[in-house]
């Protein structure tokens, strides 16, 4: 009988339960074991797993979050570690390993393929929705809706009191929840990190909308975003162990600047963790099950080194070192249409 591990990494996102369960249930119709490798690599670098069977994973399709936990350990940064990793790979007895992860876990993965653990599955999370070689990761539609329905709630406060209103929401390195969430809620300008922000502009097009009659704005800033010519905003400099600082503040900056340039009271909310938490949407069910499916078929294949991925409405698989290889920033083209709304 085969066995399979199966890691959750990085950022918990919505979707990673119904993975885990599709793996699960795929892998017992093929008669495949399967052992659960607790918090990301961190796990497989302490030899910390759980069983996974039909009864641990009953009920956890609507539950946000891992049941198996994770972490952004990445034993490329810890001496001894992928030693530690590849020994342990052994002890357990795995005959494949599906990483679920971003670009970091993947990035791990894909390292880990070239030096002595080939047979590696990768599956792809992220809310910011930025990895590249797919169309969409789950989780960003279920941060997507959040957004959207905090922003519809701004809407009517703003409305009231005839304030400006920023909202701050996830994406470290692409607006993709800014833009999709902006366009759905209706925002008034949208800032990306693809795109520094020039505030001048800003205060025009909120003054623009206010001289036609329209006394109340939302603007929704992507954590990631940074003003023309100055340091990222950030909430503690200290790099993780994948060189990520922790974002978090631009949204407080932007409106201290709208407020002073057009005299308009603003007010700043951040969305933050709220996005990743709860339960996942249909669509994130959908597209984490069938991730989970086709991770196991291709175990099954011995197609290793792949990850799957969503392209239109069909699941593929492309090499993991592809997926890796740039991030997958906003398409400018949808931008554009977001921008036909400003003001
Ligand atoms: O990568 C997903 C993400 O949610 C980013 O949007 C955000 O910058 C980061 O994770 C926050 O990570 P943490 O929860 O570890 O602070």
């Amino acid at each position: 009988m085969a066995t399979i591990g199966i890691l959750t990494g990085g950022g918990d996102c919505p979707g990673l339960n119904p993975v885990i369960r599709a793996v699960v249930r795929k892998a017992y119709n093929e008669g495949y074991k399967v052992i659960g490798i607790k918090n990301g690599w961190k796990g497989l670098i302490e030899l910390d797993t759980m069983e996974l069977n039909l009864d641990t994973i009953s009920g956890i399709l609507p539950k946000g979050g891992t049941i198996l936990g994770t972490s952004r350990t990445n034993p490329y940064k810890k001496e001894g570690a992928v030693d530690k990793v590849k020994a342990n790979f052994k002890k357990l007895g795995l005959d494949a390993l599906i990483a679920t992860g971003g670009e970091d876990t993947l990035g791990v993965a894909n390292k880990l393929t070239q030096d002595g653990i080939p047979n590696i599955v990768g599956v792809p999370k992220t809310i910011d929705n930025d990895l590249g070689s797919t169309d969409f990761t789950f989780g960003f539609d279920t941060a997507v809706n959040i957004a959207t329905e905090c922003i519809d709630r701004l809407h009517t406060t703003a409305e009231s009191h005839h304030r400006v209103m920023v909202a701050e929401v996830m994406g470290r390195h692409a607006g993709w929840i800014a833009v999709y969430s902006g366009i759905a809620g209706g925002a008034d300008v949208i800032l990306i990190p693809e795109l520094p922000i020039d505030v001048q502009e800003v205060c025009d097009i909120i003054r623009k909308r206010h001289a036609r009659g329209k006394i109340f704005s939302i603007i929704v800033v992507a954590e990631g975003a940074q003003f023309k010519q100055k340091d990222l905003i950030t909430q503690e400099k200290k790099l993780d162990e994948f060189g990520h600082v922790r974002l978090g503040g631009i949204g407080e900056q932007l409106a201290k600047e709208v407020e002073k340039i057009t005299g308009y009271e603003t007010r700043v909310t951040v969305f933050g963790h709220i996005q990743r938490g709860g339960t996942p949407t249909a669509f994130d069910r959908v597209l984490g099950t069938r991730f989970g499916v086709k991770a196991v078929e291709l175990v099954k294949n011995k197609k290793f080194g792949k990850m799957v991925a969503l392209a239109g409405n069909k699941i593929i698989d492309v090499p993991i070192q592809e997926a890796v290889k740039e991030l997958k920033t906003v398409d400018m083209g949808l931008y554009e249409i977001a921008k036909e709304f400003f003001g």
